[in-house]
């Protein structure tokens, strides 16, 4: 039996802008999924087209638990954190000998194929090694970790990755005058936000003129207003959407006395809070028990 688990992940700059090219900025967050596989010839596993592929393209047969401190489909890389735990399990468990880079890559390839198509690099890079990430094009780069106090805001409205993506291809398509121009203003933003990751307010300045950009690519949505709005009076140094948007999650950075206060506030809207902060380690063994 081999438990693994693997960290969630929140957008801090440059969502939708990375579709193009620009640089975008992803960290790892705390709450954790944990995957356990046992070697079974009767395998039980959860029914998840992750955890399915997972198996078939290792050509190995076990059964599986997962306990998940992450809410699903709300754009923090729950289904990138479940591959990559599950591949890394597989292979503690059957000798395998993965490396990292082996298990990203193939988190990537699963996620692709069960989402027909489109899948984020992202997500499954950033929940195997875990960290501060800037992604540009192909390449990534760990940033050096810093104490980031964040709180994370779930609108509870369900929204869809790929119909995001799609309305922005739309928009670019219609309007590349305008659309263009907001895409190399958020990588201009996210370059911005790199040189203060260690300079909170500077640092939320540019969380909110993010937020601004997004909400004018058409990716916003009431709620998301809401919380954002709601979480800067309540002290925070800056507010944005993270992930697509249409729905999902916003990410607010906050002095560390302000914390329960932001969540506190996002909590009283009926939205749902997760105080949160940097995980730098990634996928990682769990003791089983
Ligand atoms: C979704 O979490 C982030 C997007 O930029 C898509 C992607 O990077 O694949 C909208």
């Amino acid at each position: 039996m081999a438990t693994w688990s693997a960290p969630g992940k929140v957008f801090l700059f440059g969502e939708h802008a990375v579709v193009y090219g620009k640089p975008g900025v992803a960290m790892a967050i705390r709450p954790r999924v944990s995957v356990t596989v046992r070697k079974s010839r009767n395998p039980s596993h959860a029914r998840s087209p992750y955890i399915e592929e997972c198996f078939r393209s290792t050509g190995v047969q076990g059964s599986v638990y997962i306990r998940s401190q992450l809410p699903s489909s709300s754009g923090l890389g729950s289904s990138a954190a479940v591959t990559a735990a599950t591949l890394a399990a597989i292979s503690d468990e059957f000798g395998l000998g993965f490396s990292r880079d082996e298990i990203a890559r193939r988190a990537h390839e699963i996620e692709r194929k069960v989402q027909k198509g489109r899948a984020s690099p992202t997500d499954t890079y950033v929940t195997t090694f875990g960290g501060i990430v800037l992604i540009t094009g192909d390449s990534k780069r760990r940033l050096p970790p810093q104490n980031l106090n964040l709180v994370i805001g779930n609108t509870l409205v369900s929204h869809s990755t790929a119909k995001m993506v799609e309305h922005v291809a739309r928009g670019r398509e219609r309007t590349p005058e305008i659309v263009d121009p907001i895409l190399e203003a958020i990588g201009a933003v996210t370059m911005r936000a790199v040189k203060s990751l260690n300079k909170p307010q500077p640092l939320g300045r540019c969380m909110d003129i993010n937020h601004a950009l997004l909400d004018a690519l058409g990716v916003g949505h009431p709620e998301l207003s809401k919380l954002v709005l709601t979480a800067r009076a309540a002290g925070a140094f800056g507010a944005k959407i993270t992930g697509a948007g249409g729905g999902g999650c916003m990410v607010a950075l906050c002095p560390k006395n302000a914390k329960s206060r932001v969540a506190g506030a996002i909590d009283a809207t009926g939205a749902r809070s997760i105080i949160t902060t940097l995980d730098t380690e990634g996928i990682r063994r769990e003791k089983n028990g």
